[in-house]
């Protein structure tokens, strides 16, 4: 039996069109993607609600996906239909109320060469419960090691896909912000302005009002990002989008992260190792703990995706 501690409540997946047993193994050592990263992915979440398990923004998870597999030149054997069926499906046969639920595309099992001629594109797709991505503690502010690790630039890179091999350089940066005793990386970019976080994008408060980055700054904008950005105008509360500089971060009120994954979490610390050459600073962003702003867009998010708001019901896909 495999070990599901890290996916609660996982009892079955989706692959080539069929739903398996989670213990069945059905990939071979030599799949393309396993040695060389050519896969794309989506992370989407699903939350109870009142009418049953609603996937929150399924059609934008889906565009995006199609994307990605566009930049990684996929012939993918699905159309969008059978992709969100077979999400929905797999959401179903789990008998799972919230999730997490994870598609890849991925070049499969064929030639070992760089370029996949004879490695077609499959789909898998799994799903499980996965409450909190950084623990109910990071709802009283994390603290974000700024990384050595300049962002991929947008230059060199497609970024608005959501490639595996990208994901190698989130997940170094993410070990190396927890050895240094953080909750969570944050990249600089090329240009040594804020980027993001390995997996999540991040927003500033200053004076009452909100500012995030775009994708000339080398970051993946995130559904999530979209999503705040909406909320927020709706709230009333102003929105801007442009660079931000260090300084604009430590000299924030308030900060935090957002993405499907995190969903809104507080950054209130950073340790400043973006400078080898130079010693680590620990830095304060407001007072050091979350702020009103932050935490009343998480509310009105967390409110939004599990149904509690009439207004959003359109960014809900049913289930059933
Ligand atoms: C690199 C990166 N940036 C930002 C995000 C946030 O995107 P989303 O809100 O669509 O989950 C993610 C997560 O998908 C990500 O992997």
């Amino acid at each position: 039996m495999l070990d599901t501690t890290c996916f609660p409540k996982a009892v079955k997946f989706w692959h080539r069109g069929k739903i398996h047993p989670w213990n069945d193994l059905t990939l071979h050592t030599m799949t393309h993607a396993l040695h060389y990263g050519t896969s794309t992915f989506e992370g989407i979440r699903a939350y109870e609600s009142a009418q049953g398990p609603m996937i929150f923004r399924l059609p934008e998870h889906i565009d995006r996906f199609f994307v990605s597999a566009g930049v990684l030149k996929m012939s993918v054997p699905y159309t969008k239909e059978e992709v969100t069926e077979a999400i929905k499906l797999v959401v179903r046969e789990n008998g799972l109320q919230s999730c997490y639920i994870r598609p890849l595309f991925y070049y499969s099992y064929g030639n070992l060469g760089l370029i996949p001629k004879a490695s077609p594109p499959e789909l898998l797709i799994g799903a499980w419960e996965w409450t909190s991505y950084m623990g109910e503690e990071a709802l009283g502010g994390t603290q974000a090691f700024i990384s050595p690790w300049r962002r991929i630039h947008h230059s060199q890179l497609d970024m608005r896909a959501k490639l595996g091999g990208v994901y190698v350089q989130s997940t170094i940066a993410g070990l190396e912000a927890r050895a240094h005793g953080a909750d969570e990386a944050l990249f600089l970019n090329i240009e040594g302005r804020v980027a993001e976080g390995p997996g999540e994008n991040l927003f500033i408060v200053k004076n009452g009002g909100i500012k995030t980055n775009d994708r000339t700054e080398s970051i993946l904008e995130g559904i999530t990002r979209t999503s705040i950005l909406e909320i927020a105008a709706d709230l009333g509360i102003p929105t801007s989008i442009g660079p931000i500089s260090i300084d604009d971060l430590s000299g924030a009120d308030e900060a935090f992260f957002t993405g499907t994954a995190v969903e809104v979490v507080p950054v209130a610390r950073l340790i400043d190792g973006s400078d080898r050459s130079a010693p680590q600073r620990e830095l304060a962003i407001g007072g050091g703990r979350p702020g009103p702003v932050t935490m009343k867009l998480r509310q009105a998010y967390m409110d939004i995706v599990r149904g509690k708001n009439q207004k959003y019901e359109r960014w809900l896909t049913p289930v059933k």
